[in-house]
């Protein structure tokens, strides 16, 4: 845990200075423009040959750049990004071995043949469907009144694309239709039954489902540092809503399905975020989530505080003990995630972990554990 401390404290510093990494050259130069300005406001400046400005300038970036490429070099997820991607308005599935752009609405209406509903939310309709007889899935807006949060959920998904969000096929938005890569093993709320099947019972062991508790958490560390900025998981006000945004892929791994509530915090601009306009309750949600002045004040929205992406972090220890399920090795590894899943439920947002933190303690405990199978294995031959 100190190390992970010391970790935190880094990455807040340069998280202070350097600021979402897309920006970062940006705000260096911002730092250098506002300098004169800061000098303007105090004292009088002392007269500095101009040789000497130069040289402390030049150290100042130095010290910056050090600390922020410090962050880029640091992040697994930049570093990992799949070459073998398609560019942005393509997709690939399955054995395609090109990419292909977008279905257009002409290609959707033409191409697609609906098939029987597969599931159904509060925004879409979702149909296994047909195209090119290939398996996919048709979403169809379920009531106009929602339409914003299917355009939402839209731009999202065409913004976010990676091997954590759902496969884009097209889209049309006069028809209000969006068509997605189809995955047969559903969302997530359906993986206990799943993993009972005989098929897949080979595959309900600790190390899988940690496994897929690492690929939820590396999910929300994805929608903190989007290339869109921090966006919040708001689609999460209890544990089974929760599990039904998120899907199971065939090779046991997890993808967002549901982008419909994405609000982006900004820091810079002090904008947090409220998920919905009506009173959350329970304990699943965050404490700062709930009404904070008591039950003889009555709700209102306009009252009710913002807040930001540490609500989600509040949430991991529920979905990832959901994850990790009840089979042998669920609770030793519940002992070694103990001390970092009461960091995410400090009272206190701003002393959460960060997403990145969770994953990076996850992947400890992950090889820890397998280290120590391996050897008593080995022990035992
Ligand atoms: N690509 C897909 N493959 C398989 N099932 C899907 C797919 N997309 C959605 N579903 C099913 O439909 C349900 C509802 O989808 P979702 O996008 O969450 O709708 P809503 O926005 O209305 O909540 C999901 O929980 C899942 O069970
Ligand atoms: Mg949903």
């Amino acid at each position: 845990m100190s190390t992970g401390v010391l970790e935190d404290a880094r990455r807040e510093r340069w998280r202070e200075k350097c600021g979402p990494g897309i920006s970062m050259r940006k705000e260096l130069a911002e730092a250098m423009e506002t300098r004169p300005q800061e000098g303007r406001k105090g004292p009088p400046p002392r007269d500095v040959p101009p040789v000497v400005g130069l040289l402390l300038s030049m150290a100042l970036m130095n010290a910056l750049l050090y600390l922020c490429l410090d962050r880029l070099f640091i992040s697994p997820r930049r570093s990992t990004e799949d070459p073998t991607r398609c560019p942005h308005g393509h997709f690939r599935m399955g054995p395609m071995s090109n990419c292909s752009p977008w279905l257009s609405c002409e290609q959707l209406r033409t191409e697609v043949r609906q098939m029987k509903r597969v599931g159904e939310g509060a925004v879409k309709r979702v149909f296994l469907s047909e195209w090119k007889e290939r398996k996919v899935a048709l979403s169809r807006l379920t009531r106009l009144e929602v339409r914003d949060d299917f355009l939402h959920g839209l731009r999202m998904l065409k913004s976010l694309q990676s091997e954590h969000v759902v496969t884009l096929l097209g889209y049309c938005e006069d028809d209000n239709s969006i068509l997605t890569e189809y995955h047969p093993l559903g969302s997530l709320s359906s993986l206990e039954a799943t993993l009972n099947l005989s098929k897949y019972r080979s595959t309900n062991t600790w190390q899988h489902r940690l496994q897929l508790a690492l690929g939820y958490v590396a999910i929300i560390d994805f929608l903190h540092r989007s290339p869109l900025g921090t966006l919040v998981m708001c689609d999460s006000s209890d544990l089974p809503k929760t599990l039904s945004q998120y899907l199971l892929t065939a090779n046991f791994s997890i993808v967002l399905n549901d982008l419909d509530a994405l609000p982006l915090v900004n820091r810079s601009t002090g904008a947090l975020v409220k998920c919905g306009h009506r009173e959350l309750r329970g304990d699943f949600v965050a404490p700062e989530q709930l009404w904070p002045y008591g039950e003889d004040v009555p709700f209102h929205d306009d009252l009710m505080p913002a807040y930001d992406e540490k609500i989600d972090i509040w949430k991991i220890p529920d979905v990832s003990s959901f994850l990790l399920g009840h089979v042998e090795g669920s609770d030793m590894v519940r002992f070694h995630l103990f001390d970092i899943h009461k960091a995410c439920k400090s009272q206190t947002p701003a002393e959460r972990p960060t997403a990145q933190d969770v994953l990076d303690t996850y992947q400890k405990v992950l090889n820890l554990l397998r280290d120590t199978a391996t050897s008593q294995t080995r022990e035992m031959l």
